[in-house]
This record gives C-alpha cells, structure tokens and sequence, in this order.
C-alpha cells in the first residue's frame, strides 16, 4: 500500500485525457498533474530540448513526493530513453506500450495507423514496438502538427470547419491506405476522436493511449501493491507553467468540471 499521489505530465493540456481516465478507474488515489503551457509544444523540438524538459518536468513531480510517473505525452513517451526512464527512484511509464498492445490486439488485417506529432512519428516509436508485437503488420505514419494547436484552442468538434479541413488534409493518405486501427499517438488528439472516426466512417478502430495507459497503471499499481490505502474520494493537484486561468479554461472541457481551485502556475528549470 502506498498513499503518495501518481504523478503525470505533459506539455500541455493534453495528458488530461489520460488523467481523467486515471481519476475514473482509480478514485481514492491522489494524482498531481503538471502541464508544461509555458513551452508547449514539444513535438516540433529537437530529441535533445524534448528530453531536457521531460527531465525538469519529471524532477518538478518528485519533488512532490510521487509514487509513480506517468508521461501522458505520446512525444515524451517515444523520445526518453529508457536509460533515463529507468534510473528513476519511482516507477515510470509512458503512453507507447500500452496503446501497442491494444492496436496490436484489434487490428483485424494488421494495417495500423499512427499519427502524432512530428517528433513522435519522426522517431518511429510506435512503429517498432508494432513490429515486435506483430512483425507482419504493415505500420503507416502520419504527422499531424496542427492537431495539437485545434485542440489547445478549443477547435475539436465535429463541425468545426477548421478541425474538419485539418483532419481531410492530414488523414486522407491513411484512408488511402485501408488501414483498419489508429492509434491516436498524441494525447491531444482523443478530444478529436469524434471528429476523427467520422472521417473513416466510423469503420476504423481508435486506439486512445490515455485510456490504455491508466488500465496499465492500475495493472501496476494492483500488481506491485501500491495502490492507495484512502477510501475517501481522491485529492487532484493541478501545475502548469503559464497562465492557470488558460489552463483551466481548456481543462474544465476536457475533465467535465471546474478545477479552478486545484490549479497553481509554477516555473521549472
Ligand atoms: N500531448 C503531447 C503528445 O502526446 C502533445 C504534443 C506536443 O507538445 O507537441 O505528444
């Protein structure tokens, strides 16, 4: 049993898909958020600027005393090395494998679509642990920058005329190629998924990484008895490193509620 709070990070509001999901399967943990509004995005940054940010953002969720580290990032979570991952005095887990496992085990004729941001898709990531998982599959790749700018600004909805041509634009090629499951390899993008599934006529299976993360962090967690002993609801902490009035403003549409009371700006170096 372990009663210091989960702790998960992105670069912005996006890792709210993958927090909301952890709030519903795991009511009695505490669970500190921290979301780097300050210099989002990272998917556009060097291997190098990405890495040295997720450090100062998993070091800023430490010094909070975490039991565990989520990376709801799909950029981080393809880009850190696991010698970095892996040195770590807690638990660390990213959004890759689970969402791998999942695609890997819906996808009927094993074409599988990934899209995310430039960085994820430019480091193939997802690509390989597919390839380890189901090595005959066939993998397509598509970046899709602007997703996480629609989404950052509220343009997610199914009739928005923006979003819409952003989605033609981008996944059209993937139409193209028949694939039958996509994983959604940025956790901006679930906020989409309507818009996204419409596109394929709803014939293609969206593989959400935030939700096949926090399944994988109750596996963890009840597996490695860590899970919180409290039965009353769980504390949620909220920190961002610009204007909390933004993030609240994108936040409450993403979790449903308002978490004005929870949110604090912070720097980190
Ligand atoms: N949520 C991040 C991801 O999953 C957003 C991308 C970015 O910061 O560019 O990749």
């Amino acid at each position: 049993m372990d009663n210091r709070p989960i702790g998960v990070f992105d670069s912005g509001v996006g890792g709210l898909t993958a927090m909301k999901e952890l709030m519903a399967l795991l009511p009695h943990e505490n669970i500190i958020y921290f979301g780097d509004t300050g210099r989002v995005p990272y998917g556009s940054r060097s291997r190098e600027t990405i890495i040295r940010y997720a450090r100062q953002d998993i070091d800023f969720l430490l010094s909070h005393d975490v039991k565990m580290i989520v990376a709801a990032c799909g950029t981080v979570s393809s880009t850190l090395p696991p010698a970095v991952s892996d040195a770590l005095p807690v638990p660390y887990m990213g959004v890759v494998s689970a969402a791998v496992q999942t695609a890997c085990a819906l996808s009927l004729g094993g074409r599988i679509g990934v899209i995310g941001t430039r960085a994820t898709i430019r480091n193939n990531a997802y690509g390989r642990a597919i390839r380890g998982v189901r090595p005959e599959a066939r993998v397509f790749g598509r970046a899709c920058p602007l997703f996480v700018h629609l989404v950052e600004n509220g343009h997610f909805s199914k009739e928005d005329p923006i979003a819409r041509a952003a989605a033609e634009y981008y996944l059209a090629p993937l139409l193209e190629e028949k694939i039958d499951t996509l994983i959604l390899g940025c956790t901006h993008y679930p906020l989409l998924y309507e818009l996204v599934s419409s596109f394929f006529d709803y014939q293609v299976t969206l593989v959400d990484p935030g939700r096949e993360t926090a399944h994988a962090v109750q596996s963890y967690l009840t597996v490695h008895d860590l899970l919180s002993g409290r039965t009353e609801p769980g504390d949620y902490r909220y920190y961002m490193t610009d204007s909390a009035e933004d993030f609240c403003e994108v936040a409450s549409v993403f979790l449903s509620c308002d978490i004005r009371a929870q949110a604090q700006q912070v720097a980190v170096s």
